[in-house]
């Protein structure tokens, strides 16, 4: 996406770090096994401000002045239906783009060790068939996520796929994906 170095490193720490505003959710709510109550999705809903807070403290390179930002939005939707802030696309930053469309592949695609929530839902913890969460990307290209990124992103995936194919991900849950988006890759 012609992203500099200097902003990949940015992209980088904040992507490593925007959920650390997690550690001050309850447990009880955090963990929670089944759907939110509506006072626990406001609560759980505020882990991005207390990334932002945490991050703030922070003393940041200059270079690194925006990974606070970059990740306090990283549940925000580019038609302004997410949080904290209800930004719309014009005024959210090319990183926290990226990484809602990182973080939601990563939600639908790994299993987790607590309940996964996207969107508003309670989902399994184990792992989706992949050709249903990239169509979840697809379907939600415009509305929750940047189209450019979605195309991006679905531009990589397949050789990201096969470089973390056996470590991350099994074989046999990334083959078929690999075979129908880019032929060539798999022996
Ligand atoms: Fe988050």
């Amino acid at each position: 996406m012609g992203i500099n170095k200097q902003n990949m490193e940015v992209l980088k720490f904040a992507a490593l770090l925007h959920d650390i505003g997690k550690i001050g959710i309850r447990d009880e709510v955090l963990l929670k096994n089944g759907p939110f109550t509506p006072e626990e999705r406001a609560e759980m809903n505020t882990h991005p401000v207390k990334t932002k807070t945490i991050l703030d403290k922070f003393r940041f390179s200059k270079v690194l002045q925006e990974v606070p930002e970059i990740a306090a939005y990283h549940h925000e939707k580019i038609n302004g239906q997410g949080y904290p802030n209800g930004l719309t696309g014009d005024r959210l930053p090319l990183g926290s783009k990226i990484m809602a469309v990182a973080d939601v592949f990563d939600a639908l695609t790994s299993r987790r060790d607590y309940p996964k929530h996207v969107s508003g839902e309670t989902l399994d913890r184990d792992p989706m068939p992949l050709a249903k969460a990239i169509s979840i990307l697809e379907d939600e290209a415009g509305s929750h996520f940047a189209p450019d990124v979605v195309a991006a992103f679905l531009r990589c995936l397949p050789r990201v796929l096969l470089l973390h194919r056996g470590d991350h991900f099994p074989p046999e849950y990334v083959d078929d994906t690999i075979r129908s988006l880019a032929p060539d890759l798999l022996p």
